[in-house]
Order: C-alpha cells, then sequence, then structure tokens
C-alpha cells in the first residue's frame, strides 16, 4: 500500500489575473526531493516584483497552470535526495530557484542552487539575498563591467536590488550615489553604502545629481525604472558611460543621439540568462561578502503568507521602499 504524503499551507495560482488569484491552501502535498534536490522547509520568501507580473499573465514567460510563485527562500533542510552531499538535514539554507515555488511551507530546490546560510543572517534576510544580490552583481560587474574608483548611480535604491546594489558597489571601490522617494529610503541607502542620495520624486532631483558630479557625468546608472528615466539617464552618463536596464514597466522615447554623443551604452540585464559559470561567480561573491560582513541585506515590509494578496499590491503601489519584502511563514 502506497505511503500516505504529507500536506501544506501554499498559495497558489489558478488562473493568471490580480492580486486575487493568490489562493492559500492548506491541502497541497509536500514535495519530495528528487536525487539532486533539497527540500527545505521554508521559513521566509522574498517577494520579487517579477511575481506579480508572472501572476498577471502579462509577463514573456508563463508558468504552466497551476503553480506556487516564490523563489528566493531561506529555511532549514528537511530531507535530501539520494546523490546530495553537500547538505543534510537541519542545516540552515539559502536559494534563489525553487522548482515548487517558495510561496509554500516546503519548497525543493536543485541542490547546486542552495547554499549555506551562516548564522549571523536570520531568515528574512536569507530571503533576501538571491535575487536581488545575484542581479545587483550581474548588473555592476558581469554586464557593467565596473572598476574601482568609478562613479555608479542606483537608480531606485531603496529597494531589494537597490541596497544589495549599494552594499556591493561600495565594498568594490565605487563611488554610490542611490535614490529613493522617501527620506527614510533615503536614509538607508546612505546606511548602505551610498556616499550620497537623492530623492526621485524631487523634481529638481538630476539637477542635484548633475551638480554632485560635476561635467564629468557618471560612469554607470543601475536603472531600475528605465521606462521613466531611461531619457535623463542618457543626460547623466559619462563620456563611455552605460545605463544598467534591470527594471523595466512600459515604453519611453529617447533620442539615440545621445549615446552617440558620450559613446555611451544601454546595457540590458536578465538574471536568468545568466550562465552556470557566471550564477557560480555571483555565489562566490555574495558568500564572500556574507563572510566578510559588508553584506547584510535589509528586509523592509514584512507579511505572513496570508497577506500574500496585500503583499502584491504594495509591491508594485508602493509608497516607499526600505528594503526587501518578505513573506513569514
Ligand atoms: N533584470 C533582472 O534580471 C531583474 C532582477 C530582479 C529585479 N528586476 C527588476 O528590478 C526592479 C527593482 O526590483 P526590486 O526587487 O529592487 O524592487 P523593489 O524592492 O520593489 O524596489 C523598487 C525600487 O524602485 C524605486 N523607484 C520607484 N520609483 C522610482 C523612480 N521614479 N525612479 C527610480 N526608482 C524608482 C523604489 O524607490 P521608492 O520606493 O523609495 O520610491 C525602489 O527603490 C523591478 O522592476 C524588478 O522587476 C530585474
Amino acid at each position: 500500500m502506497a505511503a500516505t504524503r504529507s500536506v501544506m499551507r501554499a498559495v497558489r495560482v489558478f488562473e493568471f489575473g490580480g492580486p486575487e488569484v493568490l489562493k492559500l491552501q492548506s491541502d497541497v502535498l509536500v514535495p519530495v526531493p528528487k536525487e539532486n534536490q533539497v527540500l527545505i522547509k521554508v521559513h521566509a520568501c522574498g517577494v520579487n516584483p517579477v511575481e506579480t507580473y508572472i501572476r498577471s499573465g502579462t509577463y514573456a514567460r508563463k508558468p504552466a497552470l497551476p503553480y506556487t510563485p516564490g523563489s528566493d527562500v531561506a529555511g532549514v533542510v528537511e530531507s535530501v535526495g539520494e546523490h546530495v552531499t553537500a547538505f543534510k538535514k537541519g542545516d540552515r539554507v539559502f536559494t534563489l530557484e525553487t522548482l515548487s515555488g517558495g510561496y509554500a511551507e516546503y519548497a525543493v530546490a536543485a541542490a547546486n542552487r542552495v547554499f549555506p546560510l551562516p548564522d549571523k543572517l536570520d531568515f528574512r534576510q536569507g530571503a533576501a539575498i538571491g535575487v536581488p544580490y545575484f542581479t545587483a552583481y550581474r548588473a555592476l560587474f558581469q554586464k557593467g563591467c565596473a572598476k574601482a574608483g568609478e562613479s555608479v548611480l542606483v537608480h531606485g535604491a531603496s529597494g531589494g536590488v537597490g541596497l544589495a546594489a549599494c552594499q556591493i558597489a561600495r565594498a568594490c571601490g565605487l563611488k554610490v550615489l542611490g535614490t529613493a522617494g522617501t527620506e527614510e529610503g533615503m536614509n538607508v541607502i546612505l546606511r548602505n553604502g551610498a556616499h550620497q542620495a537623492f530623492n526621485h520624486r524631487d523634481p529638481s532631483y538630476t539637477e542635484r545629481i548633475k551638480a554632485c558630479t560635476g561635467p564629468g557625468g557618471v560612469d554607470i546608472i543601475i536603472e531600475m525604472l528605465s521606462n521613466v528615466n531611461l531619457d535623463a539617464d542618457l543626460q547623466l552618463l559619462s563620456r563611455s558611460g552605460r545605463v544598467m536596464v534591470v527594471g523595466c514597466r512600459g515604453r519611453i522615447e529617447i533620442n539615440p543621439r545621445d549615446t552617440m554623443s558620450k559613446e555611451s551604452s544601454i546595457i540590458g540585464v536578465a538574471l536568468f540568462l545568466a550562465t552556470e559559470e557566471e550564477r557560480s561567480e555571483c555565489a562566490t561573491a555574495v558568500l564572500d561578502g556574507i563572510e566578510a560582513g559588508w553584506l547584510k541585506p535589509v528586509v523592509g515590509l514584512e507579511y505572513p503568507l496570508e497577506k500574500v494578496a496585500k503583499a502584491h499590491e504594495d509591491i508594485i503601489c508602493s509608497s516607499g521602499a526600505r528594503g526587501k519584502m518578505v513573506l513569514l511563514l
């Protein structure tokens, strides 16, 4: 007779649509790890804006329905597949890619996408590492070719990716400018690596940035809202400067001539296109930063799993980020 499988609470999406399609269910089967997989008892799961785009059905990549959203999980290993030697039951871990979905009490992940979570970081912080820090590292170094001594404007620095970018860039010797939409957000940026903070709701903030960088301009812009800022970004760049398009929610008109006058570049960033080697490089940099002590994820709004729909509303209609949004289980 087949053994009875355990059940868990998990968020399920049966149709694409608004936040109301996120259904919390209490009878979802706990996944069983295959030979190279790890089953994690989830303590916290980061909420990434892309999960709202995917849920709405308007994103280029659509999962098969029904599915459980969520990729940035932190928790404790519950069990491992027969070929997994790197982890054992009870280990504290984080991942940036689950196979079964992170908005759930348990999630499986491929063992090579799971990393140890040191005791100095709590589970909420563990859930704020994966996508934000890997993306920030990729934008700065793998795509932006940042070098110590250069300047970077983190345009939208108060959220998950932005604060990661501030911490990494500062630790690697760049001059860091960041923007936020509130006073509180600006203070968080300044505590996390930025030399200068600007308010992107202040009508004259780009003039202030120009005054700060001088006629030379800024070498790299890590852009979280390209559809609003790309045209202005091109005016802020230095000669051979580059705008890294990390976030974009629509179209914008630019004058391509603005790139000619400084031989500047607009470069797209997509974490999901990173090769195995590039992912491993990101992981090394992140784990090293945790060990060295400068990588300290900042957790912003926290929600219980029951409030997942509210979390999805709030991350899109944010009144001012102050770190990474997480779901607690
Ligand atoms: N390309 C990739 O591989 C990749 C990977 C991860 C994330 N992303 C994208 O990157 C973006 C940021 O992700 P996240 O996780 O950091 O989101 P988040 O935590 O929600 O943060 C959003 C950030 O955007 C800022 N913002 C709001 N209005 C802005 C404006 N007019 N100009 C500049 N910034 C503005 C917010 O500042 P205030 O709230 O202080 O106003 C906040 O700092 C999202 O669009 C996400 O989908 C892309």
